[in-house]
């Protein structure tokens, strides 16, 4: 058949090595993530590694998770973490920062949430990064807490054996070696609950808390709490103010948060489909808009952005277990917003330096859903897994070219309630082909997400600067966009090998309809 679609890639065109943090995980003490998703308890008959779920750790050294946020979100600026060290059996019960939250109370259960028993605290997240192979990344509260209380909590973790008194509690609990944590985020959302701060106002916290934190060899990288979505207002007043005041820490990273809002996980039609496609197209735009504004005050672009929070996230009462706040169902419509999201970071990979999908388990985005011994994977983990091959390599510009998806997008309400501007209807269209390449040795990785519910997208790539040696592919593709796994039917959604046909300089392949594909290409 001819090609109807092109896609070029320019391997000697490099952008930046993706740093392997853009495919990192966020976990917060919010419904069934950290108590039924990771921790399990020792005492569980559900297979454990120290009471941590041990699937989870297994599924995650799979796909090589490189950075694991903790312990919030909104719940970190009102999380002590002394409540969450000491023995188990003594340590407090406290009111979450989710009790009050106005979707979690429409929950039939209002019991959900109501304490945080601290049972997983440092000590438990740290392990679970350990055994999981990746780093922490803890969000300090700076909101209902003093830098003094940041300072000990950062000697709790990172102070030698046998130094100080934090040292020997850390030590007491079994972990006399420093955690080492290297990223610390300094706040949450500090423009809203993390404090409603103004970003001067901010500037002052962010400073307070950093400067002269003790460093115990560690080279932390602090990061700041940048805007809700694209409110470049936020960033701007924030680097003016900051930069003017010369900190001595600089922020290693900008703190961003998109959500693709909708209400609906499984009761949508194709017009839905798209228009959460074209939502969370957004991200582009909102990076390349915040590095402008971010670069008129940092010229040198000392500070690169870690997108945090990011994924669709639908209203109340899509929830697979009523117990588990946002914990929606994921079908192949979100593994394919959160490809092409993971696609447009590869992308900005000079822009980009960390990015932490929301929430990994039980809640908005995940890429597992569990509830007590039942386990499964999302289609959101075949994307993980496939876009592994990405991390570290070196993104190289690839043009896409396909005939572009037209549809009508009926603006609708979303999980936050009717559109600005009212219910609309809009003529829209999408690129055909989404994706990204990087090139690692002779190893050249394409990804490709075919947003197109009904055709295939017939294609030549053309390697420029290379010539092919062997090309697969792995495909994770449906009939249903609907498409998810359940328990009962824990393998619906799942990828597949397919053959591409390599010649000379170019490979040939058949994108199918609504797939994310990684093509595999070895160079000669
Ligand atoms: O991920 C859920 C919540 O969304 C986080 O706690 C908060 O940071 C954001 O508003």
């Amino acid at each position: 058949a001819t090609a109807d679609a092109h896609i070029e890639v320019l391997v000697n065109e490099p952008i930046a090595t993706i740093q392997p943090e853009i495919y990192g995980h966020f976990t917060e003490h919010l419904g069934g993530v950290v108590y039924d998703g990771i921790w399990v308890g020792e005492k569980s008959s559900i297979p454990n590694i120290h009471g941590i779920r041990k699937e989870l750790v297994e599924k995650l050294k799979a796909i090589k998770a490189p950075v694991i946020r903790w312990p919030g979100g909104c719940f970190a600026d009102s999380y002590d973490w002394k409540d969450g060290i000491g023995p188990r059996d003594k340590r407090p019960r406290r009111t979450n920062f989710w009790v009050d939250d106005p979707q979690a109370k429409k929950l039939p259960n209002d019991a959900v949430q109501k304490y945080e028993p601290n049972t997983f605290g440092t000590d438990e997240f740290v392990q679970f990064c350990k055994l999981s192979n990746a780093d922490p990344y803890i969000a300090a509260n700076l909101r209902a807490l003093p830098p003094l209380s940041f300072d000990q909590w950062v000697e709790y973790c990172n102070s030698p054996a046998h130094s100080t008194t934090y040292a020997d509690i850390r030590a007491a609990a079994g972990y006399p070696e420093p955690y080492n944590v290297r990223y610390w985020g300094i706040g949450n959302e500090s423009w809203g609950c993390g404090g409603n701060f103004t970003p001067e106002e901010y500037s002052n916290e962010y400073r307070r808390f950093t400067a002269w934190v003790p460093d115990y060899g560690v080279d932390p990288r602090f990061v700041a709490s940048g805007p809700n979505e694209d409110d470049v207002d936020w960033t701007t007043q924030f680097f003016e103010d900051i930069l003017h005041r010369r900190p001595i820490h600089p922020p290693y990273g900008w703190s961003v948060h998109n959500y693709t809002n909708a209400l609906e996980a499984l009761n949508f039609n194709d017009q839905d489909a798209y228009s959460l496609f074209y939502k969370g197209t957004s991200t582009e735009r909102i990076i390349q808009n915040m590095w402008t504004a971010m670069g008129v005050f940092d010229r040198d672009h000392q500070t690169r952005m870690v997108v945090d929070e990011y994924g669709p996230w639908y209203g109340a009462g899509t929830e697979v277990d009523p117990t588990h706040i946002f914990g929606q169902q994921i079908t192949m419509r979100d593994a394919i917003v959160t490809a092409f999201t993971l696609d447009i970071f590869n992308r900005h990979a000079e822009k980009v330096c960390m990015a932490n999908c929301a929430q990994l388990i039980n809640c908005i985005d995940s890429l597992f859903i569990a509830h007590e011994d039942k386990f499964i994977v999302t289609p959101n983990f075949n994307v993980f897994e496939m876009y592994a091959a990405h991390q570290g390599a070196k993104a190289v510009r690839a043009e896409f070219s396909a005939p572009s998806v037209g549809f009508t997008d009926i603006v609708k309400p979303d999980r936050w309630g009717p559109p600005r501007g009212g219910e609309r209807s809009v003529q829209r269209s999408l690129n055909g082909l989404m994706g990204s390449a990087s090139v690692n040795g002779k190893q050249l990785t394409l990804t490709v997400v075919n947003p197109s519910l009904t055709d295939a997208r017939d294609t030549q790539i053309a390697v420029r600067g290379g010539s092919v040696a062997t090309a697969t592919a792995t495909v994770l593709a449906a009939s249903d966009i609907h498409a998810h796994n359940t328990f009962e039917q824990p393998n619906a959604v799942t990828t597949k090998s397919a053959q591409a046909t390599a010649s000379g300089s170019t490979v040939a392949f058949a994108f199918p309809p609504m797939s994310v594909t990684k093509v595999e290409i070895t160079l000669s």
